[in-house]
């Protein structure tokens, strides 16, 4: 049966020079990002300090608002920052961990930036709770889920955990953490863009990830959600002239946040990475996450079907419905593989104690998965006889 997604090849010239299956680490650049960037190079040029009033000053929001059509969110409710470990931080930010209530729990196997971050917060007074995995792959949600009381501020989650692609129970963590009086994080990285979400169904009290992977929108766009009854309370000390209700007062004194999402702003956003993005989120769009999951879905049972023939382990789940977009390969000599497929132009990654890392996207022909496996096994064969 032709698959009508192909039609978006066209869109993206990596795919004619490479196999490309790394999209869970970096998404392909669509062909009219070229277009984009130069865009901004002619507005820097002719337009110059008049570009702020032109466009410039409400890209964090006009931006967002194409990532808050992805993930759920409304009009002005999601900001860009340079990346998720910039909006983590000013998520925590916000609060004060010197009370009794200063637990933040999380999982073992959430993103090590994540992780790096909560533990930061020690010195503050917080206190971190990481729920281990049993088997590397999935998160036991009876034991997060039991780790959260009364003490916890914040939990903080992966929507799609890095390694395996296991998809967590995020409405049920949500429910949870509000019956004990906590707020959750959710880093939707991984599934913003391959697993339909809406944040505001499940209902998380913030949402951060990237433009890095899934939405082929390159690095510098990172974007934060926070649920908008939030707002008022929060005044991040992560902050800077550009959430204060009225910046160009310069006033000295302490800072007054702005009433909009722009409270969450800081410095100067990063206005050529958020003109690289927006072709990405309106591909996204326009392909439509469920057709993008549907098709994911699909290749990643076959790609397993396929590495099982082969004899390969599997480190992700095999239940589509826990599985996100990526499927992870325990192949020996996982590392030096890799190498070798890169230097074919097979475009996949490794990750220690995980495993060869490959993803199928919308663009992504069924042919490519066959062609990867057979490339892996031939390696070894190689290997073996040398
Ligand atoms: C789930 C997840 N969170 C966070 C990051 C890192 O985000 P950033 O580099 O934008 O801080 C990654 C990948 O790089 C990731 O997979």
């Amino acid at each position: 049966m032709a698959d009508p997604l192909l039609e978006w090849r066209k869109e993206f010239p990596a795919l004619d020079k490479t196999v490309y299956l790394i999209s869970h680490s970096l998404g392909a650049m669509p062909r009219r990002t070229r277009d984009r960037l130069n865009e901004y190079a002619d507005v820097w040029s002719t337009r110059s300090i008049r570009a702020w009033d032109e466009g410039w000053w409400e890209m964090p929001l006009t931006v967002g608002n194409l990532v808050g059509k992805i993930i759920g969110a409304g009009e002005g409710e999601v900001t860009m920052h340079p990346n998720v470990s910039i909006c983590q931080s000013l998520i925590a930010s916000c609060f004060d961990w010197t009370g009794p209530r200063n637990k933040i729990v999380s999982e073992a196997l959430n993103f090590p930036s994540n992780l790096y971050i909560h533990r930061q917060l020690e010195s503050l007074g917080a206190r971190v709770i990481t729920v281990p995995s049993e088997d590397g792959i999935t998160v036991p949600l009876e034991k997060l889920l039991a780790a959260i009381d009364q003490e916890t501020l914040l939990v903080s989650v992966s929507h799609v955990i890095f390694k395996s692609a296991f998809i967590q129970d995020l409405h049920a963590i949500a429910q949870r953490a509000h019956q004990m009086g906590a707020l959750v994080v959710a880093d939707i990285y991984q599934s913003a863009g391959t697993v339909p979400l809406n944040v505001r169904e499940l209902d998380v009290d913030f949402a951060t990830g990237g433009s890095v992977k899934w939405l082929c929108g390159g690095p510098g766009a990172g974007y934060l959600y926070v649920r908008r009854d939030l707002w008022p309370s929060l005044e991040p000390r992560l902050t800077g002239w550009m959430a204060h209700r009225n910046p160009f007062d310069f006033d000295p004194g302490a800072i007054e946040f702005a009433g909009s999402a722009f409270r969450f702003l800081h410095g100067t956003p990063n206005i050529p990475g958020l003109y690289a993005a927006r072709s990405g989120y309106e591909i996204i769009n326009a392909v439509g996450v469920e057709n993008i999951r549907a098709k994911s879905v699909r290749q990643t049972s076959l790609l397993m079907e396929l590495a099982e023939k082969a004899g390969y382990r599997i480190n992700s789940p095999r239940d589509a419905a826990l599985r996100g977009g990526t499927v992870t390969l325990d192949v020996p000599n996982g590392y030096e593989v890799t190498q070798e497929l890169l230097r074919r132009d097979f475009l996949v990654d490794y990750r220690p104690g995980a495993g060869i890392r490959i993803a199928p996207h919308f663009y992504t022909k069924d042919e490519e998965l066959e062609m990867v496996v057979e490339e892996i096994q031939s390696l070894q064969r190689a290997a073996a006889a040398s």
